[in-house]
């Protein structure tokens, strides 16, 4: 099963830049890359900052941008997101009982679930009683799961960052949760920290990948201030089959020269000297 994560596209309203960039560009780069290369995957996964400030006319350009791919999508909100706005944009997109865009599908025989852990005005992750509810339910009756979700759970050695990760009250609560069913629990998968970073966390393999916007640099000292810039950004390609992943950092924005070489030489002494 292949499986297409992106995250944290950060649209904004027609017209308007993000971070000195077109997030509207970069989002269609990463499409068109996905249509040409990656045609054949089962599912493309965008865990949240789908838009930077929320706005209605900013969750537009994603309906229109999620039109003609070659596998469903499926949606997570983030700390940058709306949830009113965003349902408004997609009425019929599922959500639980309580509200939460926490929906899940067995594809493959792997439970993909698709947690919510976004609050109204805070940058910071949540986990409440009512999720963690949710959660325990798609958890007790499966055999194998892959969760997905905006925020990092665990703090990631960067101060700055680590103040938006999952608050530290609800983040033991997931941590019980996720220890108590971890046999059944393949991986976790984020965004929100604009850049590659992977780990395990109880007991779970862990990774996070680019937004396809700006990057954020991993400064493990500065204790106030996310630093970042116009890096080349990237989305990942997960090979998932029962309990093992691979994940591919799939850039799309290089459009310089590309060298082939094959893998049958034989030439073990060098030749010529190198140009
Ligand atoms: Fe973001």
């Amino acid at each position: 099963m292949k499986l297409v994560h992106i995250s944290d596209i950060h649209l904004t309203a027609p017209g308007e830049r993000m971070g000195g960039l077109n997030p509207h560009r970069r989002f269609a780069q990463a499409l068109d890359d996905v249509r040409a290369h990656h045609s054949d995957a089962t599912r493309i996964i965008i865990t949240g900052d789908l838009t930077h400030w929320g706005e209605p006319a900013a969750y537009a350009t994603l309906v229109d941008a999620l039109n003609d791919l070659p596998c469903p999508v499926r949606l997570l909100i983030g700390n940058h997101d709306d949830r009113a706005a965003f349902l408004s944009a997609f009425p019929d997109h599922p959500k639980d009982a309580s509200g939460f865009i926490n929906h899940a599908e067995t594809v493959n025989g792997t439970r993909l679930i698709y947690l919510d852990t976004t609050e109204p005005r805070t940058h910071a992750g949540h986990f409440c009683s009512r999720r963690r509810d949710w959660l325990e339910a798609e958890l007790l009756h499966c055999t194998h799961a892959r969760l997905f979700m905006h925020h990092n759970a665990m703090a990631l050695g960067l101060p700055a960052e680590d103040k938006i990760a999952l608050v530290p009250e609800d983040r033991r609560p997931l941590a019980e949760l996720l220890t108590k069913y971890r046999e059944r629990i393949d991986y976790i998968h984020f965004g929100h920290v604009h850049a590659p970073v992977y780990g395990t966390w109880c007991g779970i393999p862990f990774a996070a990948v680019r937004s396809t916007g700006n990057q954020s640099l991993p400064n493990l000292k500065e204790q106030e201030l996310l630093q970042g810039a116009p890096m080349a950004p990237s989305y990942a390609v997960i090979l998932a089959s029962d309990s093992d992943t691979i994940i591919h950092d799939i850039p799309f924005t290089w459009d310089g020269p590309v060298f082939s070489t094959g893998t049958a030489w034989e030439d073990w002494a060098k030749p010529v000297a190198a140009e």
